[in-house]
């Protein structure tokens, strides 16, 4: 029998550290928690796609009372982008989020379980990583590729 360890990178920043098409598009995540939909959760999440073509594409949690009806920000952006860009590969995903007294949350809020199964299969169907950005007020996590978040994935079958 042997271990196997498995290793994740994430590098901790500030927002002036990153270029500044990735502050815009931090921007965009954090503008989008206030088009999101969220009258039972309260959690108001925003993200937001850079392209390869150029263009950014938005998403924010849209919930539902029927409650597995809803979907989260990243999902709402990558599907929205796929459909109307199906041909561009997806360059950067930033994600922010508000809690329910309006803050934005002072730590870095990380894609769920599912939505990581969304972002692998983006880097899958465009053959690259799609760099992440979490945002917090108190530092910014970038993550290379989802691998990082999400070892030992399902990719195929
Ligand atoms: N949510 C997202 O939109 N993205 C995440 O990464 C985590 C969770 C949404 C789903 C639901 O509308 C609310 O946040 C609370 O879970």
């Amino acid at each position: 029998m042997k271990q196997i360890e498995l290793k994740s990178v994430i590098t901790e920043c500030q927002i002036d550290e990153l270029s500044a098409a990735e502050q815009q598009l931090i921007n965009k995540a954090v503008k989008a928690t206030e088009r999101s939909y969220a009258p039972y959760s309260n959690f108001h999440v925003g993200a937001a796609v850079m392209l390869s073509n150029g263009i950014d594409i938005i998403g924010s949690n849209q919930e539902n009372a029927a409650y597995p009806s809803g979907l989260c920000a990243e999902r709402v952006a990558l599907f929205a982008a796929g459909a109307q860009y199906p041909d561009a590969a997806v360059m950067t995903l930033a994600i922010a989020a508000r809690n329910a007294d309006g803050e934005l949350t002072a730590e870095p809020v990380s894609p769920c379980g599912s939505c990581r199964q969304v972002i692998i299969e983006t880097e899958t169907r465009f053959k690259r990583p799609v760099r992440i950005l979490l945002y917090g007020r108190r530092c910014i996590y970038v993550v290379e590729g989802i691998s990082s978040l999400m070892p030992l994935s399902f990719t195929e079958f």
